[in-house]
């Protein structure tokens, strides 16, 4: 009888991707995924330590299950808490035998191995890696997207992120792996795929052929089959305007860039650890704006950084009318392990914070509402990802990432699905389109 196991995950793409890679590899180890941890023999949690929040869901998992410890369970820590945390894991969740950081995933078959044969405490948490985790074995979730991992770990020292020590230095993959999983994707029917790194700007090939990330993306983008071409996270320093300049050349890159930008203001970005200043994100926003295409802009923003003054946060938020953004993921600062930023002694308080984060959202929504209704009356191409039965719409994602629901005569049910429809825009949200198919 084969094991059981199941997977819960925390995080951002990268984990969720990860977590695709390592049923791969459970799967070809013998295993086999159940949708519940309790019908269960191995449950795991890849986790996510970007917040506290982030961080505290996978110990309140754990405490759920604490009972079952003698029932035959086998309980594994994997991702970004388990690379913070450690052995220490052990000490808080007694009933947890293996711990292991992403950058360690290939050794899961060992790891594996060492827990059938009994061992309690199994840990992968190795950082010093010089390889990517690539596994011939990924189950992807979704049938028409596909997540590619081109770059992993990061050598920045932002002064609020954790990431740098959960998931090690940066160490990019060949082009030639990624062009090849590329083409792999497009024979299997994947029409979209999503470039991932925690910054896909760094990227450089490690072999002779040393391409940079925008070479890369226009090997990409020249893939046959390949109609949607995205990439995340982008960091502001590293990106040159020759990502804009692929993008305008090629239409299967989608024109939609993630640039996360966490402040308006140079001290803040400055006591960030940033390596940029508001006039250099601001020239990256102009190459976009300039552009042939109408490339969607989003961001990242943390309010309450230690030491954000009154007047930092307006220049926040007149950034944010500066730019316009098509829409932001706006976040209260968390203090993390490890980090600079936790050493500053001007500490916002919590109310503070969340004052300042309904004041970003409410502004933020209101450019949302102005900026989603110039799309009114234009004709976007949507990949068709889902259908509402209560609505009767379908639900399409444009080029630009954005949500177009729509409704189209005669069809229902699954008919549709992974296909590509022009959609004519009539109505706009702040969070999403509407329209009526044209063709
Ligand atoms: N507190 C709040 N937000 C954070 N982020 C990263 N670290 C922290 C932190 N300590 C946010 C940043 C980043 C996004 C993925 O999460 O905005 O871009
Ligand atoms: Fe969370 Fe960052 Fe780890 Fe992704 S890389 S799972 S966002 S801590």
């Amino acid at each position: 009888m084969s094991k059981t196991f199941y997977i819960e995950t925390f995080g951002c793409q990268m984990n969720a991707h990860d977590s695709e890679k390592v049923v791969g590899t459970l799967v070809s180890q013998g295993y086999s995924q159940v949708p519940t941890p309790e019908a269960a023999e191995l449950v795991l949690y890849n986790t996510c330590s970007i917040r506290d929040k982030a961080e505290q869901k996978v110990f309140h998992r754990l405490q759920q299950f604490k009972k079952d410890h003698g029932k035959g369970k086998v309980f594994g820590v994997l991702g970004c808490v388990a690379q913070q945390e450690g052995q220490s894991i052990f000490e808080k969740a007694p009933h947890v035998s293996l711990v292991c950081g992403s950058a360690s995933y290939n050794q899961l078959p060992d790891l594996l191995v060492q827990l059938e044969s009994g061992n309690k405490r199994v840990t992968g948490l190795s950082l010093d890696t010089e390889e990517t985790f690539e596994t011939p074995f990924a189950r992807r979730d979704n049938p028409h997207r596909a997540y590619i991992t081109i770059i992993e770990g990061c050598d920045k020292k932002c002064a609020y992120c954790v990431v740098p020590f959960t998931r090690g230095p940066e160490r990019s993959r060949t082009g030639e792996s990624v062009l090849g999983e590329v083409h792999q994707l497009a024979m299997a029917g994947y029409s979209e795929v999503q470039l991932l790194g925690q910054n896909v700007n760094s990227y450089h090939d490690p072999s002779p052929a040393g391409w940079d990330f925008a070479t890369l993306l226009r090997k990409v983008g020249n893939v046959s089959g390949m109609r949607r071409v995205r990439f995340t996270t982008s960091h502001p320093r590293d990106f040159v305007k020759d990502i804009i300049d692929a993008i305008d050349e090629n239409p299967a890159l989608c024109n939609h860039v993630h640039l996360p930008v966490q402040s308006g203001s140079n001290r803040v970005l400055d006591r960030m650890q940033r390596l940029y200043t508001r006039d250099d994100y601001m020239r990256r926003i102009e190459w976009m704006k300039n552009a042939k295409r109408n490339i969607a802009i989003t961001s990242d923003i943390i309010v309450g950084f230690p030491g954000e003054t009154a007047e930092d946060f307006e220049e926040t938020l007149g950034l944010l009318d500066a730019v316009g953004y098509d829409s932001i993921f706006a976040f209260k600062y968390s203090k993390r392990p490890n980090t600079p930023a936790l050493r500053y002694d001007d500490h916002i308080d919590e109310d503070e914070k969340s004052r300042r984060l309904a004041i970003v959202q409410e502004k933020q929504r209101q450019i949302q509402i102005v900026r989603n209704a110039l799309l009114v009356g234009t004709v976007e191409e949507v990949l068709v990802e889902g259908f509402n039965k209560a609505t009767g719409q379908w639900i399409g994602r444009t080029s630009q990432h954005k949500t177009l629901n729509f409704i189209r005569p005669g069809d229902s049910g699954d008919a549709l699905l992974g296909t590509y429809l022009d959609v004519r825009v009539t109505r706009s949200g702040p969070n999403s389109l509407a329209g009526e198919s044209v063709n």
